[in-house]
């Protein structure tokens, strides 16, 4: 496995929308594997392929409770196939927006269809953190990111902090 460099907003392939795999063959598995060992590494909860410079429908999430064993699900071609009318707020951060936060209305639950690192289709239903999550992750293959939810005025704080950031990490 590989640690992969991860892209920090406004970085023009975040925009773009990424294209579905045929299949999970070889190079989709090792993709995914690299982007487990990355979300690990960067402590996030979920790794969008955009985000390391890959433009294929494929996101990893894992999102266990401290103290509990990883539980990494990784999913190509993830397409939502069902929502609840009920709404929840989370207060969301994005490894490519580092140490901003910011709160998000989404639907509750999910079910979410996607083949799995063998390439076998599966549906999962989701509430919570995990639901959170993987909608935010999909979001990113359509090149949304979850400052695009807030108003303009706040999005630009965000991301001006953002650039901020990362010329203090460039001069340090
Ligand atoms: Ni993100």
């Amino acid at each position: 496995m590989a640690r992969l460099p991860i892209l920090v907003a406004p970085h023009p392939v975040l925009k773009r929308k990424a294209q579905p795999v045929a299949a999970v063959d070889a190079r989709v598995a090792t993709l995914m594997d690299d982007m487990v060992e990355t979300m690990y590494d960067a402590a996030g909860i979920g790794l969008a392929a955009p985000q390391v410079g890959v433009l294929d429908r494929v996101i990893v999430v894992d999102v266990h409770e401290k103290g509990d064993p990883p539980n990494p699900i990784r999913l190509a071609n993830p397409e939502i196939v069902w929502s609840s009318e009920e709404k929840s707020v989370c207060e969301e951060g994005c490894l490519s927006v580092p140490e901003q936060y910011a709160e998000v209305t989404r639907p509750q639950r999910i079910r979410v269809r996607y083949l799995d690192e063998k390439n076998q289709p599966q549906e999962l239903e989701a509430d919570g953190m995990l639901a959170t999550c993987i909608q935010h992750e999909i979001d990113h293959l359509d090149g949304v990111l979850f400052v695009d939810y807030l108003s303009m005025l706040k999005r630009n704080m965000i991301l001006r902090k953002v650039q901020k950031l990362k010329g203090q990490k460039a001069t340090a």
